[in-house]
């Protein structure tokens, strides 16, 4: 018999981890369901993968309580009570609660603890006090270690940053995420030509940025480098995934300001990203603190089209500086700016990185790869095999837990 997961996520909207949890879930869908605490567009995602969802709608405190809030609002801990006794009641079901979330294992581990059943944790985040609050932090750690059987960690630099943060590196394990190259091979010449007519003319420039709008995913940097690329056009596609409209006026109003509201389209969110990023000449992604890991970076690569990012988490794991794609100083729009515009000056070197980009990603980050690690995980903590999966490679005598499987 296959082991029972239930993956948990807080939320149901469609963001990175969600898309993930969403490949996962599919995968083990006739031995695992998914626990979502609000209702949203990744249920009908999952219903459609034919993975069966149960909704354990939680008071709407809950869902306020934000990562970086210092004080453990009180609401919060109140809600949370009747989801814990409901998923203890429903992991008695099961032999795995998977929690995708900070949020969903907070919950887990609780209801883990009541019904005696293993908890694990795919770590979606970088827990440093630039994207948690410590409380946050403490909390999560202390449930790290207490109570997760093992940690999969993004990146390296996820599991590095909960080191750091006293978290213990035996239980930690990088699982870099990977992506189902299909739909990022699409596109005929007639199309692209096609796509790009809706904002440009024939041998004009297209950049294009694809992540939620939230101020340390950094739109804000390269709209500001717009203004030294006179004849490119930018589109931004994404929303305010959770709420964070404050940031998403601030970029609207910063291209009023520029006055680039001729060049700099705002797309809101899309379901075509495959065949934008296709479409584009050069991908930017700008953020402002370490990315965990960033599903936007591998779909660049695979789309095979050069990608201009900050240096900084996650991404140095897959992107070699001037190999398959090029770094720049988070935040620093001059020298964003001159790497768009001398990559716009060559295209035979934007045609190369995105090639090389393209097959390193192809080889390595497949969502295969990811899918067989998760299982290994799974097995190992449950004790019951599920289908066959490449054996996870075991870490070297005397290296750091963090350079586990996922490292180049
Ligand atoms: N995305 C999308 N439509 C948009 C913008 C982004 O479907 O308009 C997708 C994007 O293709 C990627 C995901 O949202 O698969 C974002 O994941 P990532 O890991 O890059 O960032 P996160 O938002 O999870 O931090
Ligand atoms: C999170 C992270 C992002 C990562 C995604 C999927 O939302 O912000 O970096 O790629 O999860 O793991």
């Amino acid at each position: 018999m296959p082991p029972r997961i239930l993956f948990v996520n807080h939320a149901a909207v469609i963001g990175g981890a969600e898309l993930i949890l969403l490949d996962i879930a599919q995968a083990f869908n006739t031995s695992g369901e998914v626990a979502l605490f609000s209702n949203g567009p990744l249920r009908e995602r999952l219903e459609e993968a034919g993975v069966r969802v149960h909704v354990l709608k939680a008071a709407p405190s809950l869902h306020r309580a934000r990562r970086e809030s210092k004080i453990p609002p009180l609401g919060a801990v109140g809600a949370a009570l009747p989801l814990i006794g409901r998923l203890a009641r429903m992991a008695r079901s099961y032999d795995l609660l998977y929690a995708n979330t900070q949020k969903a294992f907070v919950v887990a581990s609780a209801a883990g603890l009541l019904a005696r059943r293993p908890v694990l944790w795919h770590l979606h985040d970088i827990l440093t006090p630039q994207h948690f609050s410590r409380n946050n932090i403490r909390l999560d750690v202390a449930l790290g270690n207490r109570v997760a059987r093992r940690i999969l960690a993004v990146s390296q630099a996820a599991a590095l940053a909960l080191t750091e943060q006293g978290g213990n590196p035996d239980k930690i394990f990088t699982v870099h995420n990977g992506i189902d190259p299909q739909p990022f091979k699409t596109l005929s010449p007639h199309d692209v030509v096609r796509i790009r007519s809706a904002w440009v003319a024939p041998g004009q420039a297209l950049l294009g940025c694809f992540s939620r709008l939230t101020h340390w995913k950094g739109q804000h940097v390269v709209i500001e480098a717009m203004t030294r690329l006179p004849e490119a056009h930018l589109l931004v596609a994404g929303t305010d995934l959770f709420g964070q409209t404050a940031y998403a006026e601030q970029l609207q109003d910063q291209v009023r300001r520029l006055k680039l509201g001729d060049r700099v389209h705002f797309l809101g969110h899309r379901s075509d990203v495959p065949d934008l990023m296709q479409a584009v000449d050069i991908i930017v992604h700008p953020p402002v603190a370490p990315e965990p890991f960033g599903r936007v970076v591998i779909e660049s690569m695979l789309a095979g089209r050069p990608l201009v990012a900050s240096r900084e988490g996650g991404t140095l794991e897959v992107i070699t500086d001037e190999v398959n794609g090029l770094l720049f100083t988070p935040g620093d729009v001059a020298e964003l700016a001159d790497k768009v515009a001398s990559l716009l000056a060559h295209p035979h070197r934007m045609q190369t990185l995105g090639q090389k980009a393209r097959s390193y990603a192809t080889s390595h980050l497949s969502r295969e790869t990811m899918i067989a690690r998760v299982t290994q995980h799974i097995n190992a903590v449950t004790g019951k095999p599920m289908a066959s999966a490449p054996p996870v490679q075991n870490r070297a005598e005397g290296e750091p837990a963090v350079l586990l499987e996922g490292s180049k």
